[in-house]
């Protein structure tokens, strides 16, 4: 299988290069490849079989005033690669996220569940998913993942532990729940689900589980030694910003139930392995 990996120096894209270590790749971040670009995208795309797109603009609260630059990459990069990945053949696993629904449901949301997005981001995002399923109803799939963490990136869990290290105590917000994911395992699923038979659609590409941004931050320190207890609540009302978030963000996995894939395991498990195996770093013991 030949594989076309596009925001590939990304958190995600990174940890996919590791998985498909074995595999015949074509890595290609932002310099290499600019998916708003057709021609170069059609060029790209060429000779490959499964094309993974994990480029985006991911700055949500940029986004509420930069909606047009967003929409180029969130959007309209998405139809180029869905269209050449059409025109050759190959298979295009666009990721996208839970950020396309409102975020005001009491159940996990169901792969089909009308996009109804909060905020610039979202819409950009609602738009690329409609693009790829459009212009490739036979080889787009959509794989929505949310609340990533991971080893190359400037995410969350990094942050908290980097906080750990010079603040007695973090607040974090208690009525926000969903599904922490660790990009290892995302990548993991993102292989199986190319290399599968599995129907193109859209799939739910997030650790099982859920919780909250505090039952996270309390399970980080836990599994890094400190004291969970350093962790105090709060709620979204405190920390107002630019673009307004979902509340609920679990996201149902019966998808790959019925392609006969198995679902991603549960949040606390992978966290438990991604900070054990130094993935995820604690921060160095002050004297
Ligand atoms: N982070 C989350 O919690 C989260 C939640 C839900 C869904 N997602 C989705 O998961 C996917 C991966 O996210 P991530 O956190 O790995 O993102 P990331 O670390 O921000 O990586 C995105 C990459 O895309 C590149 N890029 C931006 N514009 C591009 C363009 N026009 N052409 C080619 N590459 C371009 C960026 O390059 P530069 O750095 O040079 O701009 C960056 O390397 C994205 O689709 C994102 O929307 C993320």
């Amino acid at each position: 299988m030949r594989y076309l990996i596009t925001g590939a120096a990304g958190m995600l894209g990174r940890d996919l290069q590791t998985v498909l270590a074995d595999q015949s790749v074509t890595a290609l971040d932002r310099a290499g490849l600019d998916i708003t670009d057709p021609d170069a995208v059609h060029a790209a795309v060429a000779g490959h079989d499964v094309v993974i797109n994990c480029a985006a603009y991911t700055a949500v609260d940029a986004a509420e005033t930069d909606e047009d630059a967003a929409y180029a990459v969130n959007a309209l990069g998405p139809r180029n690669l869905a269209a050449a990945a059409a025109a050759h053949g190959a298979k295009l696993i666009h990721i996208s996220t839970d950020y396309v629904f409102a975020g005001n449901a009491t159940e996990p949301y169901a792969e089909d569940t009308a996009r109804a997005p909060l905020n610039a981001y979202g819409r950009t995002k609602a738009a690329g998913e409609e693009f790829v399923l459009g212009e490739h109803p036979t080889g787009g799939f959509i794989v929505r993942t949310a609340w990533i963490y991971g080893e190359h990136g400037n995410n969350f869990a990094a942050t908290m532990l980097r906080l750990a290290g010079s603040h007695p105590t973090v607040s974090v917000v208690t009525d926000q729940v969903g599904q922490p994911t660790w990009t290892r395992d995302l990548a993991t699923q993102l292989r199986l689900l190319a290399e599968s038979d599995a129907p193109a659609g859209v799939y739910h590409g997030t650790n099982a589980g859920q919780g909250s941004w505090y039952d996270f931050t309390q399970a980080i320190f836990t599994e890094a030694g400190l004291d969970p207890a350093r962790v105090l609540e709060t709620d979204s009302a405190s920390f107002v910003r630019p673009a307004p978030r979902p509340a609920y963000s679990v996201l149902s996995h019966a998808g790959w139930t019925a392609a006969g894939l198995p679902i991603m395991r549960d949040w606390r498990e992978a966290l438990h392995e991604a900070i054990a195996s130094g993935a995820i770093h604690a921060p160095e013991p002050t004297a």
